[in-house]
């Protein structure tokens, strides 16, 4: 019931899926009634946004070779190794917690409902294993810190204490809300790639507003492939982030009145941000990849939060794997800012006046004056950016 897609259809563009295969775990139309009426008689779990979003990545083939929930031998390979216990390169767990309670009243061997909390079946698991995760460790070695201070921490740390195994089968996907026209699942994206003759592609990974310094770098990788595909994460992110809502409508602005349009596509990536920096710079480059991205950009602390990690850390950790094995080639780039003296954008590599010349400005700071109705200087962010934050966010008041 349950199919990858042909080699024909994911070969249209030169990039092969992470593992060699696009995976689909979603039902076929025609089996969909039958299997959703065999939901009834299953065992339930309420699963999270934040499950559901990996069901759908795993179901889409987002996070291919991943056909379920990883099991424990998976689960210590990862967090040990970076590593499948295929050998395969991976970097984050992928895995489903439930309580005690819950996972006691749960048989192995058995095919388990997942249902979210508005009581939609999104999916089911055929449960292969229960396992206890070993959440210091992993929040050590994925997140480089056990503190709770660090929001991917704190969200381990509340989880269940036992995960779930098994391959998954999506029976319904998400609602996207107001994101529909900006949805594509990685075998869409690939055709898109191919209609529009890219054979070069440019995935950029962001939960912030598109400011100056990433239009630059975008733009700098613009120099050198067919197309950049900016693939914003809607997911969850944490409180004080700007809302995807207002992000959704900031990226369409920047875009309409600064990039080229033949040359720029606008997807959402419907994943939850781990704020996992370095480990999470190679699923973002690993998922881009199964997308159909040929390049992935990572800049200054990327999928960093606070100061647990260095600048350039997310850069430096893809060196410790072979070319092949990465399959996608990252394009590193320098912290960029605007220099007043250059008159533009520039980075260390290019720009060679003293700091007292560079605009920077905090994400913190920003988001004051934004809420203050203040606009960022167009040194930092694009003035029809900064009134869509705006309006977006004292809306939000
Ligand atoms: S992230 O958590 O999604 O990585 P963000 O949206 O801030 O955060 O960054 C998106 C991408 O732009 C990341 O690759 C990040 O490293 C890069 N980036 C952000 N700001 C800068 C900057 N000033 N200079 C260079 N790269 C940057």
């Amino acid at each position: 019931m349950v199919t990858t897609y042909k080699k024909e259809e994911v070969l249209n563009n030169s990039i092969l899926p992470h593992g060699g295969t696009l995976i689909n775990r979603e039902i076929k139309e025609e089996f969909k009634k039958e299997k959703l009426l065999a939901t009834k008689e299953m065992d339930k779990i309420i699963i999270s946004a934040w499950t559901i979003s990996d069901l759908e990545l795993i179901a889409i083939g987002g996070f291919s070779p991943l056909t379920g929930f990883m099991g424990e031998k998976d689960y210590h390979q990862v967090v040990n190794n970076m590593r499948l216990s295929d050998g395969t390169l991976w970097s984050i767990p992928i895995t489903l917690s439930v309580s005690n309670e819950e996972a006691e009243l749960l048989e192995v061997g058995k095919e388990v409902a997942l249902i979210g909390a508005d009581e939609v079946v999104y999916g089911t698991l055929q449960l292969e294993e229960k396992y206890v995760p070993e959440k210091v460790f992993e929040a050590e070695n994925v997140y480089g810190t056990s503190e709770q201070s660090h929001p991917g921490v704190k969200k381990l740390y509340n989880l269940g204490n036992v995960y779930l195994a098994g391959p998954i089968t999506l029976l319904n996907r998400p609602n996207h809300g107001g994101f529909e026209n900006f949805y594509k699942d990685p075998s869409e994206t690939r055709k898109m790639f191919a209609e529009l003759g890219w054979k070069t592609v440019v995935g950029f990974q962001t939960r912030n507003p598109v400011h100056r310094a990433h239009e630059y770098i975008q733009k700098s990788a613009l120099e050198i492939v067919d197309g950049l595909l900016l693939n914003p994460l809607v997911g969850e992110t944490k409180s004080d982030d700007i809302s995807a809502e207002i992000r959704m409508e900031s990226y369409e602005v920047i875009l309409e009145n600064y990039y080229p349009k033949n040359r720029t596509e606008l997807v959402i990536y419907p994943a939850a941000m781990r704020y996992a920096g370095p480990r999470e710079a190679i699923l973002h480059a690993l998922v881009r990849k199964n997308y159909g991205c040929t390049h992935f950009i990572v800049g200054r602390d990327h999928a960093g939060v606070g100061d647990f990690y260095g600048t350039y850390d997310a850069q430096e950790i893809f060196n410790q794997f072979t070319k092949e094995e990465i399959g996608i080639e990252i394009l590193k780039f320098e912290h960029a800012f605007y220099c007043e003296k250059c008159g533009n954008m520039g980075t260390a590599k290019t720009c060679p006046h003293d700091k007292e010349n560079h605009v920077h400005l905090s994400g913190t700071k920003v988001r004051e004056m934004l809420r203050k109705g203040e606009k960022p200087p167009k040194e930092f962010s694009r003035p029809e950016v900064a009134e869509v934050l705006i309006k977006g966010m004292q809306q939000k008041k």
